[in-house]
């Protein structure tokens, strides 16, 4: 892929489900920086997950552009968007394991899958580096049924990351952990996403983790971003509803 500054772009995205009272999204900017830790905060059922769908080319929107590295999604074809989406490691709020799978074969997967010709040997030792980078060594015999929640976030990022992507996607990669859990799982994300030196989207409703982890946080709020800014400005914000949800998360005002 070539490296335009702006890994995600999404340009006056609107969207509007059949059955649906108004429009999801609602003339939705959004530029995602190259390299950038990205936290996109709203309320539930806002349009969050939908906006992450429009990025893999899952959603079509009704109206607006989407370009991925600066490639329009529209003008791609399924081949094309197949390759596009090669450059998208992905961790889903369920983590999305293949629970008849073992451990290692969940991780070995995409490698299986998109690398052949590597050979058995050489993919367990990928998969041997993986789970020591998400610190879950020696765990491939195991079953995701034996794993805790916390671990199978860490399995599944180590999946996401084992095809080296540039632009690593979290829908909500801390949801239903406990706080010392998230943490771990926030800092990993950190970690791997500096050491790839790819680009993180990350989906969350943790205020605290957002302010914690971010370069850029964005807020969805009535289907288009009210405000891009760091974690600083995002502090400062005098906006209403920004300012109400830091008040109800506790953070200082
Ligand atoms: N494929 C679809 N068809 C019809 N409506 C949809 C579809 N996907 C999402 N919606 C609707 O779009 C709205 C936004 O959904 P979305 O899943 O993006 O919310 P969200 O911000 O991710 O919420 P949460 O924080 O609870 O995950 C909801 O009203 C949802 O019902
Ligand atoms: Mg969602």
């Amino acid at each position: 892929m070539d490296h335009p500054e702006v890994a995600i772009e999404l340009k006056d995205v609107w969207k509007t489900f059949a059955r649906a009272s108004g429009p999801t999204l609602a003339g939705m900017d959004l530029a995602v920086r190259r390299g950038s830790i990205h936290v996109l905060l709203g309320h539930s059922g806002t349009g969050k997950s939908v906006t992450l769908k429009h990025m893999l080319g899952l959603i079509e929107p009704d109206r607006g552009e989407i370009r991925i590295a600066g490639e329009p999604l529209d003008s791609a074809d399924e081949v094309r968007l197949r390759e596009i989406r090669r450059h998208f490691g992905m961790l889903f709020q369920s983590s999305a394991l293949f629970d008849s799978l073992s451990v290692f074969d969940n991780v070995a997967f995409p490698l299986r899958e998109h690398r052949p010709e590597w050979g058995e040997e050489r993919i367990a030792a990928r998969v041997e580096e993986l789970l020591g980078l998400v610190e879950l060594p020696d765990i491939g015999e195991k079953m995701p049924s034996d794993l805790s929640g916390g671990m199978r976030k860490r399995v599944g990022l180590a999946r996401a990351i084992a095809l080296e992507p540039d632009i690593l996607l979290f829908d909500e990669p801390t949801t239903g952990l406990d706080p010392v859990t998230s943490h771990v799982i926030d800092d990993l994300i950190v970690k791997t996403t500096r050491d790839l030196g790819a680009t993180s989207f990350i989906i969350s409703h943790d205020i605290h983790a957002a302010l914690r982890i971010a370069d850029v946080i964005s807020f969805l709020w009535q289907g288009k971003i009210l405000e891009s800014g760091s974690p600083d400005e995002f502090r400062r914000s005098s906006s209403d509803p920004i300012r109400r949800i830091l008040r109800s998360a506790g953070v200082n005002e």
